[in-house]
């Protein structure tokens, strides 16, 4: 396993995905974005019309799902050949990943398709267990974090921008009520590896994370 792995984990809207893409650029490695496969997972179960308390029938899509990744400006992602890129990111799909992800039969399927990203140059790997489970042997381990409040007026942002309608209050809450779910399930819960630099993106801009997640690898 001598393929270079950097793990950036924390909750959602930290800024992980933005940083690590940036990282992964100028290192010039692959990048996993781990959400996105339970993601995808969500919006599998949506299209095959899968109870969320059928925990087999969940189990079965997404062992059989066919995923492939395009990682360019932002990433795109192909179902069994169907692009789904713009059900991704909506707050919708991101409460249901969050929600099979707490099941240990889901996470153990996506274990692999996880680590099959490990390729040479390097990988840099972003989600809430990437320095915990799946690559518990990296050398480089980041958990980065912010306030609930600058996570939520950054989602906020992004939604705006987007014209998609937002709530920041509403926000706020499904924010804390992920971080909690994802913080307080039984299996891989998101928590900081104790080998990991802990970094809180609160009053950073993106390029000093950049900077310092880099200073780390140099
Ligand atoms: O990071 P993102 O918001 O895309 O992740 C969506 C959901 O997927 C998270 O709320 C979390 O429950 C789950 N997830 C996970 N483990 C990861 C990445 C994401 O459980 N490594």
């Amino acid at each position: 396993m001598g393929i270079p792995v950097l793990t950036i984990d924390g909750p959602s809207g930290a800024g992980k995905g933005t940083v690590s893409r940036l990282v992964a650029k100028k290192l010039g490695w692959h990048y996993l974005d781990s959400g996105s496969i339970y993601r995808s997972l969500a919006i599998a179960l949506q299209l095959a019309s899968v109870d969320l308390a059928d925990v087999p029938g969940i189990v079965n899509v997404a062992e059989a799902m066919a995923l492939e990744f395009e990682c360019g400006d932002e990433l795109a992602v192909r179902l069994d050949g169907v692009d789904i890129t713009p059900q991704l990111g909506l707050e919708s799909t991101g409460v249901v990943a969050s929600q099979v992800a707490a099941l240990p039969d889901v996470r153990r399927v996506l274990l692999q398709k996880q680590q099959d990203f490990r390729k040479p140059p390097g990988l840099v790997a972003d989600g809430r267990d990437m320095g915990t489970v799946v690559f518990p042997d990296a050398k480089n381990k980041v958990f980065l974090t912010a306030s609930a409040a600058k996570r939520a007026e950054r989602r906020y942002k992004q939604l705006i921008e987007k014209a998609i309608d937002a709530n920041l209050i509403q926000i706020q809450k499904a924010i804390e009520e992920r971080d909690r779910r994802d913080m307080e399930r039984e299996n891989a819960p998101l928590a900081m590896a104790r080998d990991a630099l802990y970094i809180d993106s609160s009053d950073m801009t993106i390029a000093s994370v950049v900077e310092e997640i880099l200073n780390l690898i140099h």
